[in-house]
């Protein structure tokens, strides 16, 4: 009991002297006098804490956030400023850790390229992706199981498969867009009706039936509450008591439920005849024995469904603004499909999609100039020496590849900033021969050295490239049949780099007129 009296009598008279006028400005004195001391202590620290064979570091002011600020208001710039400075490997720090970026094609390829011993992709992401996909796929188990992983994947993403697709993301696009008013045209946000026509075809196709009904009503949400999970904050902060946090460990047991659910159905009713992915990805095994288990698939498929996301959304509204601002492409691009399918009212095809090239080229430039990831990670497990240079890069730090500073270098893309589709018919991408087999199908060798990777590179090199393709190929095609065009009064949106997938700054609202 007297304890608890001198505590509060304690309390009361600190409370008294803070209160104080005259003891307010010495308290005021002394907080300037110790931000003062920690700013010039960090900068003695960095002088003086200097590993004689890393990389040039990038100096900061504010101890623990270092450069998190000047990054995140602009990468690029960040990284062109400091590549001026520093060449291309440096360090800088930000929220407490340390970033080597190693920039260029050659950059681009030690990260990519770099041997499981020297680093893991599973350090850097596990934080981010573990909570929301679930245990025991991805990022959450040995690179051997995630690559079998990728393996039963694409089995997922056959031709036939997309066949299949082709249709029903048409049928999509077309009942999705006309709740636009087809009658007057108008005003669209075009970023909220990408996200949600990308999650209503990927649903229909790889997730199957059974989920793309519930779509509209209890997923949305509980795919919201999962992507709030998927965010910056969550990649250096594993666990805070944030209500984002609770609702992301809820919305990911819900959806688990659901795809368990509707596995469980399935089982029961022996159905077998399912094209979709979930179905691919039943009664798998290991290559050492090892099951993959029904709760297995339930993750894996909650990881695809993020993985193609944004990624896939974000890329469909940057092309259709630029394909918005360039009229001409979208008249160039309708004479396309005439010439290929005979007429604008004929069904798309997956056969006859493959022979649309200024298609395919409009959505490959649109990825060398605004792709969603513009940062690979790769944890450092190992000192790692970076070839050509004295550089060694040490154990804890991240080694960053940045392909898009490639994608706009004019030493690569003659008038690089620019948006020109048709560069790539005079493009010939290099083939080195030679090819790799990580475990999920054979990939080019030399890929890494191609100055355009949104799509990465070596081991970790993406599986949804293809059904990006089609995905994107059918809802623009689709959207341009229906809908003409235009940017309204804003002009082009700039890019909104605090996101975790880099997306134009909103709102993304266009003008559209129905197509006669
Ligand atoms: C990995 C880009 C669509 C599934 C990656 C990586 C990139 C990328 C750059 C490499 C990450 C790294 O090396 O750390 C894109 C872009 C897309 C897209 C630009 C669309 C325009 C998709 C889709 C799916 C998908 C539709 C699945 C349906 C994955 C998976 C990985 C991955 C599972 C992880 C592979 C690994 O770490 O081994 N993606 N992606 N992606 N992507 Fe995609």
């Amino acid at each position: 009991m007297a304890i608890i009296v001198q505590l509060v009598q304690g309390l009361q008279s600190l409370a008294a002297h803070l209160t104080n006028p005259a003891n307010f400005t010495q308290i005021l004195s002394t907080v300037a006098i110790g931000i003062a001391l920690i700013l010039i202590l960090t900068q003695i620290g960095q002088r003086i804490n200097i590993d004689k064979n890393a990389p040039p570091e990038v100096p900061y002011w504010i101890p623990y956030l270092g450069s998190a600020i000047a990054f995140s208001v602009n990468p690029l710039k960040f990284y062109d400023d400091n590549r001026k400075k520093y060449g291309d490997v440096f360090t800088y720090t930000m929220v407490g850790r340390k970033f080597t970026v190693c920039l260029g094609i050659e950059g681009n390829n030690f990260v990519f390229n770099a041997k499981l011993a020297d680093v893991s992709a599973e350090e850097s992401y596990k934080p981010l992706t573990t909570p929301v996909f679930g245990k025991g796929v991805v990022y959450d188990c040995p690179n051997h199981m995630l690559m079998e992983q990728k393996k039963f994947v694409k089995w997922g993403m056959s031709n036939d498969a997309f066949r299949a697709y082709v249709p029903e993301m048409e049928e999509e696009t077309r009942q999705y867009f006309q709740r636009w008013n087809n009658k007057t045209g108008g005003r669209g946000d075009l970023f909220k009706a990408m996200g949600e026509l990308i999650i209503n075809t990927a649903s229909r196709t790889l997730m199957g039936p059974e989920i793309r009904a519930l779509m509209d009503e209890s997923v949305a949400q509980l795919y919201h509450d999962l992507d709030d999970g998927f965010q910056p904050i969550n990649m250096f902060f594993e666990w805070l008591p944030l209500p984002s946090y609770f609702r992301r460990d809820n919305a990911h047991v819900q959806m688990r439920n659901i795809f368990k659910q509707v596995i469980d159905e399935r089982r029961a009713n022996n159905v077998t005849d399912k094209t979709d992915m979930l179905q691919s990805l039943l009664n798998q095994t290991y290559k050492d024995g090892t099951p993959f288990t029904d709760v297995d698939a339930c993750h894996l498929m909650i990881a695809l469904l993020m993985a193609g996301q944004h990624t896939s959304s974000t890329t469909a509204t940057w092309a259709l603004l630029h394909l918005a601002q360039n009229p001409h492409l979208i008249k160039e691009l309708l004479d396309e499909q005439k010439d290929v399918l005979g007429s604008l009212d004929a069904p798309l095809t997956f056969d006859a999609m493959k022979n649309m090239t200024l298609l395919d080229n409009v959505i490959r430039e649109t990825l060398r100039l605004c792709p969603p990831i513009i940062m690979i990670l790769r944890k450092v497990i190992r000192p790692i020496a970076y070839p050509g240079t004295d550089y060694i890069i040490p154990k804890g730090n991240y080694i960053a590849a940045s392909p898009i500073a490639t994608q706009v270098d004019e030493q690569f893309y003659k008038n690089a900033k620019a948006f020109d589709p048709h560069r790539w018919s005079a493009i010939v991408e290099e083939e080195t021969g030679e090819t790799v087999d990580y475990g999920f199908g054979k990939i080019a060798g030399g890929g890494a050295r191609n100055p355009s990777l949104p799509f990465g590179a070596g081991r970790h090199r993406c599986i949804g490239e293809s059904f990006a393709y089609v995905q994107l190929k059918t809802v623009i095609s689709t959207f341009l049949r229906m809908y003409d065009l235009s940017l309204t009064e804003k002009g082009m949106p700039g890019p909104d780099f605090t996101k975790m997938f880099v997306q134009p700054v909103l709102p993304v609202e266009v003008n559209y007129a129905p197509r006669k």
